[in-house]
């Protein structure tokens, strides 16, 4: 596990902004190099600027982490300027929801592209070289951080592609931690779950591309819409006390990060029905005017 940050390399996606950008944020003031990567050019260039003003060496990429040739250029570029990175975010992500039968194929290859292909191409070109430098050097330590979310163990209704894409990250990053322990005791990962924490995420149209552009939004879309804006943006913990977990979480080796762990009970719930071959319980069981008001308002 990584203890001394001083001089170490971290790629972070999704840097321009929210957890990515809070957790650049505290990586410059540990000393740390920073390979910043973000779709959104202006967001990207202001992060650069402060993580160079706070006396860090950065490298910037604009860089669309569900591409894969993007990604195989980024990890030539941070191997040529900075040699094999210690802490990789792989963090980028936006949102979509509505009732899943009505999602277009570009909705599905949006969401899936950034949320679960950018996490497979941050893995697949980022460990071999994280292992290849533990093997040169038994002092070496790295870690891999995926970002997923709550979505991804609680199944909430009306944002079914978001639910399916960060389930899958849950499997990839349990699948690489148990990998890793197969391989090496010196590099090591985690799953970030966060719950609603006020970011850019309910923004996420921002960066869509155009050739993946949606249709007019549906009437469980928009629902979906307000109601997660509702939530995110009333969401006590910030994004800078989630870059403090990510980072505890490295140091003590811990692999799954929430957020909110009382949100937990949920997710308790969810495996007892599974256990008892129930069917799924309320992902909201302590609010269940949520469930309700989606039901009233998508009946009317
Ligand atoms: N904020 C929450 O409530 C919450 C909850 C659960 C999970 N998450 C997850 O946290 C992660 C970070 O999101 P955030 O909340 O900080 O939101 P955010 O919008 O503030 O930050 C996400 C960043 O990713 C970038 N990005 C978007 N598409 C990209 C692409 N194709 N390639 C590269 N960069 C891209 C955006 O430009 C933005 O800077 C996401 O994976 C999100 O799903 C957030």
């Amino acid at each position: 596990m990584i203890q001394d940050f001083k001089g170490t390399t971290a790629v972070l996606t999704g840097a321009g902004s929210g957890f990515g950008l809070e957790c650049a944020r505290i990586g410059a003031r540990l000393g740390m190099n920073l390979v910043l990567v973000d779709v959104q050019q202006d967001a990207l260039e202001a992060a650069r600027r402060e993580m160079e003003a706070a006396g860090a060496a950065v490298l910037a990429r604009q860089v669309d982490v569900a591409d894969a040739a993007q990604m195989e250029q980024l990890a030539r570029d941070v191997e040529q300027r900075f040699g094999a990175p210690h802490f990789v975010f792989n963090n980028a992500g936006v949102g979509a929801g509505g009732l899943v039968w009505e999602n277009s194929v570009a909705d599905w290859e949006w969401v899936l592209g950034v949320d679960l292909w950018g996490v497979v191409h941050g893995v697949r070109l980022f460990t071999p070289m994280m292992l290849e430098a533990a093997a040169k050097d038994p002092a070496y330590r790295g870690h891999i951080v995926n970002t997923s979310s709550m979505a991804g163990l609680l199944t909430p209704p009306n944002m079914g592609i978001y639910n399916t894409a960060k389930a899958a990250v849950v499997s990839l990053t349990e699948t690489l931690y148990q990998d890793l322990k197969l391989v090496t005791d010196q590099v090591g990962a985690s799953l970030l779950c966060p719950y609603f924490v006020p970011t850019g995420i309910t923004q996420s149209d921002r960066n869509r591309p155009s050739a993946l552009a949606s249709g007019a939004p549906t009437k469980s879309q928009l629902i979906g819409q307000a109601m997660s804006e509702k939530a995110v943006s009333s969401g006590k913990v910030s994004a800078a006390q989630v870059a403090e977990m990510v980072f505890d979480g490295i140091r003590s080796n811990r692999f799954y990060i929430f957020s909110h762990p009382k949100a937990l009970g949920n997710v308790k719930s969810r495996m007892e029905s599974i256990l008892a071959i129930e069917n799924p319980a309320d992902p909201f069981a302590e609010r269940p005017d949520i469930g309700e008001k989606l039901r009233g308002q998508l009946r009317s």
